[in-house]
């Protein structure tokens, strides 16, 4: 016993070195504690609104007064806890990072169990507005839209793949009159924050000495299966967050160990104890920002903490990091938005600006299902976290997704794809419980899909639309901060077709993996698994159509809804992100992005974060 227990205890410390303190665990108290957490999981009911966040407020006149800081940061997520790493650098400035959610916790730092951080108070809970021309085997015709609502946001929820995206994403960026935002420009950021160990990267494009792990997990002979398939198809294994994007790789990693190195784990732990010029307050729920009376000049935030209101105030800057849904919540709480919507929720406007408009995602087709005649981690409960304890799979990464691809199925000489594959292994969907309530299936394509699939053999090729052309909208249910945004995912509905027709020749073009070698050697097969689409000739271009409708989901990459750009009509905030019009206001999350990157876009958002920080200290002369 007491070996095993000091087994356990290096595990963690090597995989682990936060300066948060860890409970000591032997192998069946944590066995426990995960078992206590799933049944929690299946238990909790996602909330309707932010009630839980407001509680009852004792005494709506009386607010107190948090102080005054040099920089206030809304929202600790994936961008918010970097900042609040680099802005603390400068001693003399004092800053507060306020975060709506609570602590990450062992539960949370397991890559494979994100599914159940879904269910938990560890998301926000909202589902986006029912579609009309997708998200048809959904119930209520109604896609998921989960965010992390816990220090580190969305990148402790997330599914843990590191993408870059291509550089002529940036190259655009620029284009677009953002200039400093060309790849070469951001090339410099992107590496600051790494610590890159892929063993096959050119050290040109990456840095290593960086406070984020980035690497991969063990691989399996799914693995090998699908980098040979896709070499004999003339795509090469590459380093897809270096020179050449196009092509297969492993799945590449934000762990450290066999743990989830999130934004919390990455830029806060490390420093919270040693910068006493950072506050990070949790539990804490941002309602508005404070502006001067008769300026446009942001100088505090209002929030709700344990049912108080308190107000801080920012002698520089209120830096809005609270996500592509929340951040444009509360900029229109705050009377910055579109005029028609400010009037119609009755808030007086300050700013007339495209808030929540442009939004951007990355829709993904979770119907196409391989399957093999091999069998993997067909392994009991116990096993399984004992196997993640000492760094095996399947627990290291999300959904066990093993590898990437990125194609063009659209001209194949383009060095940037249109398509992005992401393979989940066996057990991918390793049971009806967990894609029923992950992806809001209906009973009736539940029951579809696990009619032939195997979660044990099979291979779900998750098919990912890069560039949509769709846009979709974020605006308010209400100008109470205790209702949810409307997110209205808006998919499928380009008036060419073209995000319908790019995921069917990106279906049609994954299929040809059936004819490699390397997918014989499995038995490769295409099942049906999609409900609905049973008029159609099985897997003729009609049947995919259909079939795309209903399974489209997201992949839980919204941007844009806070744009970059110059003009004031189609964009929120500046090169710098500080919001057109305004003073002292900035906007630091992926919802700055001007159009969606070419890959999962946390690698990106924390770019962003990166560069503006050094803005930031350049403007103040602080660098
Ligand atoms: C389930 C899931 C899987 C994903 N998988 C991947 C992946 O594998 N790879 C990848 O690259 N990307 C992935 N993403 C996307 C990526 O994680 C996000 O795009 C990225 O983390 C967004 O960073 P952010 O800083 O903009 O927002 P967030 O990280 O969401 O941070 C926003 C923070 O602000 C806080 N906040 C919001 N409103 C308030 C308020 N009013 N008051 C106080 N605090 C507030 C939130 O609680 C949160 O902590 C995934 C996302 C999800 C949800
Ligand atoms: C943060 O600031 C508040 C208000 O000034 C103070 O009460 C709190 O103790 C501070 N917390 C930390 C960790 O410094
Ligand atoms: C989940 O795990 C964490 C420790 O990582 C623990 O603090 C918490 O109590 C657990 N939750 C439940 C519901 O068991
Ligand atoms: C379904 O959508 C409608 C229209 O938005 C909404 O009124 C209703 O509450 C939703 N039902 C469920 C079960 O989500
Ligand atoms: C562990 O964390 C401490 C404190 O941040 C640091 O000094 C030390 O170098 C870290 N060790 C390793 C092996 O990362
Ligand atoms: C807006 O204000 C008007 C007049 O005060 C009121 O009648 C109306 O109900 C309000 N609407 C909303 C959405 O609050
Ligand atoms: C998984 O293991 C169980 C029990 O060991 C066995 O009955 C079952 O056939 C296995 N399934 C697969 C797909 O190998
Ligand atoms: C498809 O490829 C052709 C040829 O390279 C190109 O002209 C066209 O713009 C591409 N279409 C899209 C939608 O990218
Ligand atoms: C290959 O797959 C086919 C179709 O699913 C099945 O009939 C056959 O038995 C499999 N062969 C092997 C060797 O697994
Ligand atoms: C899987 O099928 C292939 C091709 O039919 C066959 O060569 C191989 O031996 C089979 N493997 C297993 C484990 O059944």
């Amino acid at each position: 016993m007491l070996l095993k227990c000091c087994l356990i205890f290096f595990v963690m410390f090597i995989a682990g070195n936060t300066t948060i303190t860890h409970q000591y665990y032997s192998e069946e108290d944590f066995i426990r504690m995960v078992r206590d957490n799933i049944t929690a999981a299946n238990a909790y009911v996602l909330p309707q609104d932010n009630s839980v966040l407001i509680g009852d407020v004792r005494n709506e006149r009386c607010i107190h007064d948090y102080g005054t800081f040099d920089f206030i940061i809304v929202g600790g997520g994936s961008a918010g806890t970097l900042l609040a790493n680099r802005l603390s650098e400068i001693a003399d400035w004092k800053i507060l990072l306020l975060e709506a959610g609570g602590p990450e916790n062992d539960f949370s730092d397991i890559p494979g169990l994100n599914a159940f951080l879904m269910f938990s108070d560890m998301n926000w809970g909202y589902y986006g507005k029912p579609q009309s021309q997708a998200c048809l085997g959904m119930r209520n015709n109604s896609c998921v839209a989960p965010r992390g609502k816990v220090l580190g946001g969305s990148s402790v929820i997330n599914a843990k793949q590191f993408v870059r995206g291509n550089k002529e994403d940036y190259n655009l960026w620029e284009a677009m009159g953002n200039a400093g935002w060309s790849y070469n420009d951001v090339l410099q950021y992107f590496k600051k924050f790494e610590n890159y160990h892929i063993y096959n990267a050119d050290p040109f494009y990456h840095g290593t000495t960086g406070p984020l792990d980035v690497g991969y997990t063990e691989p399996t002979i799914m693995t090998e299966a699908y980098i040979y398939a896709m070499r004999e198809l003339g795509y090469p294994w590459v380093d897809f967050n270096g020179k050449n994007q196009i092509g297969s790789s492993q799945a590449i990693l934000t762990i450290k160990g066999n743990k989830a190195a999130t934004g919390g784990r990455a830029f806060i732990d490390p420093i919270i104890m040693r910068r006493p010029n950072l506050n990070v307050t949790l539990n804490a729920f941002v309602t508005r920002v404070l502006i001067t009376h008769g300026t446009r000049r942001a100088n505090g935030v209002r929030f709700i903490r344990n049912g108080e209101i308190y107000e801080a105030r920012a002698s520089r800057e209120v830096i809005l990091s609270a996500g592509a849904y929340n951040t444009p919540q509360l900029l229109m709480l705050s009377g910055i938005g579109p005029r028609s919507e400010l009037r119609r929720h009755n808030i007086s406007m300050i700013e007339d600006l495209p808030v929540g408009r442009n939004f951007q995602d990355h829709p993904m087709f979770i119907g196409l299902v391989f399957k093999t005649n091999q069998s993997l981690f067909n392994e009991s409960f116990e096993d399984t976290i004992l196997g993640y304890l000492n760094s095996h799979r399947p627990l290291t990464t999300s959904f066990n997704i093993d590898s990437l691809g990125f194609i063009n199925v659209n001209d194949s000489k383009s060095t940037v794809p249109d398509i992005e594959h992401m393979v989940m292994a066996p057990p991918g969907w390793n049971s009806p419980a967990i894609i029923s309530r992950v992806q809001n299936l209906n009973e009736e394509t539940l029951a579809a899909y696990f009619r032939e699939y195997n979660p044990h053999t099979d291979l779900v090729f998750l098919t990912v639309l890069l560039h949509e052309k769709s846009r979709g909208s974020v605006t308010l249910r209400s100008n109470n901060p205790r209702d949810f945004p409307i997110i209205d995912y808006n998919y499928l509905t380009d008036r060419n077709g073209y995000d319908i027709d790019t995921f069917y020749k990106g279906i049609e073009h994954t299929l040809k993996l059936l004819e490699t070698d390397a997918f014989k050697a499995i038995n490769a097969s295409v099942i049906s698994v999609v409900a609905g689409c049973d008029e159609h000739a099985q897997f003729s271009r009609d049947y995919w159509y259909c079939a795309i409708r209903q399974l489209i989901t997201t992949v839980y990459h919204p941007v844009g809804t806070t744009r970059m750009g110059n003009s004031r009509h189609n964009s929120v905030v500046s090169n710098k992100l500080i919001v057109h019009g305004m003073e002292n206001l900035r906007v630091v999350d992926a919802g700055v992005m001007p159009e969606i990157p070419s890959g999962n876009v946390l690698a990106a958002t924390y770019m962003i974060a990166e560069k503006i920080s050094d803005d930031i200290k350049l403007h103040y002369r602080q660098l």
